[in-house]
């Protein structure tokens, strides 16, 4: 038994707060190996995880979002294909796009072009802009803040509702009910807050309704216009579902790159000066925090019919997953992995995007968020510290992680600064 055969990756706090301990011991006995936990087939080497992401006719998405909870709808004995189809509404958000397999997933997928068109992205990044600024003027003068609920959150909540032309006047509703609240924030706005999810189906269900009866000419109404490949219009609820998907897909990640981001600048003041001297190395930041504290941690697969990974056998049935973050540190790729450097010449390169038909179309408008995020911080907050009332001394921070096995991030971190007049 190895040292790592102790450690449950699901459940064990000490992952929680400090996987690579565990990635690196897991990749030690092989790129592709069985967890002894729950029966799953972990991916941690770079080229596999690449593999991983490609190989589709051979593993399903049906599972990618909680992988081995709840555990399969069916006992999986021999090629599993047909029953992966007839079992698919049993499986966590099989609504969702991104559990879909082909052709399904092709079909829903493209009607995402509706809204990743270069028009709408280019408005909507002079309006990622614009929001950045108004953000910081929530906190500024206070010279201090927590910085996942008083910038981060709000602002990737508010960013999607741009991109999706959310009405003006209802976009104060969406930051409430999607736990972003202004600081102060009342407590019958707190009330307001029930279920998110029902929230962003009623709203959207209203929007599209309306500008399926008459179109206008704004991003709704080009949403409620999509077709699939073939000519045909989908259902209203499908594109709800697509609607609903972006703000779970890219809130709490983009906000936990972000929070990321700003604890490695908060710890390194050197960082700080070199990006503020020349904004054009923020790109490169964002990369390397993308590699090492990608916010995605675990994606999962489900094995069709029998096949190898990396050479190594997968029986079908076999629940597969991979962790962008061990892959990211995947010496065999990136020279001294565990190293922060922006210099590094394949900083592109990390998985944390995914690859393939799944790959994230959210992954511009992140990188675009991230950097005008940490080019208007940095031009007006000096000397950016983490506080240690809140997180401790520099020899011993007290941070604490979300205790998940699906993202990596920060719940709280709490900055200090001069303000920029
Ligand atoms: C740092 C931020 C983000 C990270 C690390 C991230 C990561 C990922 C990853 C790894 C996948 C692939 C999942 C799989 O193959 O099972 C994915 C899919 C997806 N992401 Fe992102 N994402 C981020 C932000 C966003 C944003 C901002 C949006 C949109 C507003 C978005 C929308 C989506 C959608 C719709 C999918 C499903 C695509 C499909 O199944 O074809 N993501 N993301």
């Amino acid at each position: 038994m190895s040292t790592i055969d102790h450690v449950d990756f699901f459940t064990d706090p000490s992952v929680v707060a400090n996987p690579c301990p565990y990635y690196a011991s897991l990749r030690a006995g092989g790129p592709v190996q069985r967890e002894p936990h729950h029966n799953v087939m972990v991916v941690t080497g770079y080229e596999e995880a690449s593999e991983f992401y490609r190989a589709n006719d051979n593993f399903s998405n049906c599972v990618t979002v909680t992988g081995p909870f709840p555990p399969l709808p069916f006992e999986p004995v021999g090629d599993i294909g047909a029953l992966i189809d007839e079992y698919r509404e049993h499986f966590p958000m099989f609504e969702h796009l991104v559990t879909f397999d082909a052709p399904k997933h092709t079909a829903h997928r493209h009607l995402l072009k509706s809204l990743f068109t270069p028009r709408r992205l280019r408005e909507n990044e002079e309006f990622v802009w614009r929001l950045a600024d108004r953000q910081i003027d929530e906190f500024l003068a206070q010279g201090k803040c927590e910085f996942m609920t008083e910038y981060a959150q709000p602002f990737a909540v508010l960013v999607i509702a741009d991109l999706l032309g959310v009405p003006e006047a209802d976009r104060d509703a969406f930051r409430v009910h999607l736990g972003a609240q202004r600081p102060g924030a009342t407590d019958t706005e707190q009330a307001l807050t029930g279920n998110p999810l029902e929230f962003l189906e009623q709203k959207f269900s209203a929007y599209l309704e309306q500008r399926r009866r008459e179109p206008g000419d704004d991003v709704l109404s080009a949403l409620a216009g999509a077709k699939f490949p073939d000519g045909s219009t989908p259902e209203i609820m499908d594109l709800v579902r697509l609607a609903c998907f972006l703000f779970a897909a890219g809130q709490d990640t983009t906000a936990r790159l972000l929070t990321s981001g700003m604890r490695i600048l908060a710890e390194n003041q050197e960082l700080q000066k070199q990006l503020r001297a020349d904004e054009t190395r923020i790109p490169d930041f964002v990369e390397e925090t993308l590699r090492l504290e990608g916010p995605v941690k675990s994606d999962f697969r489900l094995t069709r019919q029998a096949t190898t990974l990396g050479g190594v056998d997968i029986p079908a049935g076999t629940m597969l997953m991979v962790l962008p973050g061990a892959a990211n540190r995947d010496p065999s790729r990136f020279e001294n992995p565990d190293e922060f450097d922006i210099d590094r010449p394949n900083v592109r390169e990390h998985v944390s995007f995914a690859r393939g038909i799944h790959t994230c179309p959210g992954g511009p408008l992140a990188r675009m968020e991230s950097r005008a995020s940490l080019q208007r911080i940095l031009a007006r907050m000096a000397n950016i510290r983490i506080s240690e009332t809140e997180h401790g001394p520099a020899d011993n921070r007290d941070f604490e992680y979300e205790p998940t096995y699906i993202l990596r991030g920060l719940k709280r971190l709490h900055l200090e600064y001069e303000p920029v007049e």
